[in-house]
């Protein structure tokens, strides 16, 4: 499966969700998920986020993200339609621990 890692976190571009073809992207108020069990790996999100926030869950380190993705997946709303990005995406895109500052 793929995940959504920090750098969406306030972004929210929401560019990934107009191409996947399983729609499997899921709104909270300040990011995006992946529901890991209906991703079916195909790779065509990752280079589509401006903020680069979209990793195959096969990359090292990746285990908090992709229990933060489980869980809020099953949670959160579908969404399949691009919408604008967060007021502050430019402003904090790339900022670092963002998880832990803006979200928990
Ligand atoms: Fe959707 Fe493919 Fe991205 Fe998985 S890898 S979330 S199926 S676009
Ligand atoms: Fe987030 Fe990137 Fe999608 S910033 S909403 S994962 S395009």
């Amino acid at each position: 499966t793929y995940v959504v890692t920090d750098n969406c976190i306030r972004c929210k571009y929401t560019d990934c969700v107009e191409v996947c073809p399983v729609d499997c992207f899921y709104e909270g108020e300040n990011f995006l998920v992946i529901h890991p069990d209906e991703c079916i790996d195909c790779g065509v999100c990752e280079p589509e986020c401006p903020a680069e926030a979209i990793k195959p869950d096969t990359e090292p380190g990746l285990d908090k993200w992709l229990k933060i993705n489980a869980e809020y997946a099953s949670i959160w709303p579908n969404i399949t339609v691009k919408k604008e990005p967060m007021a502050e995406a430019k402003e904090l895109d790339g900022e670092t621990g963002k998880f832990e500052k803006y979200f928990s």
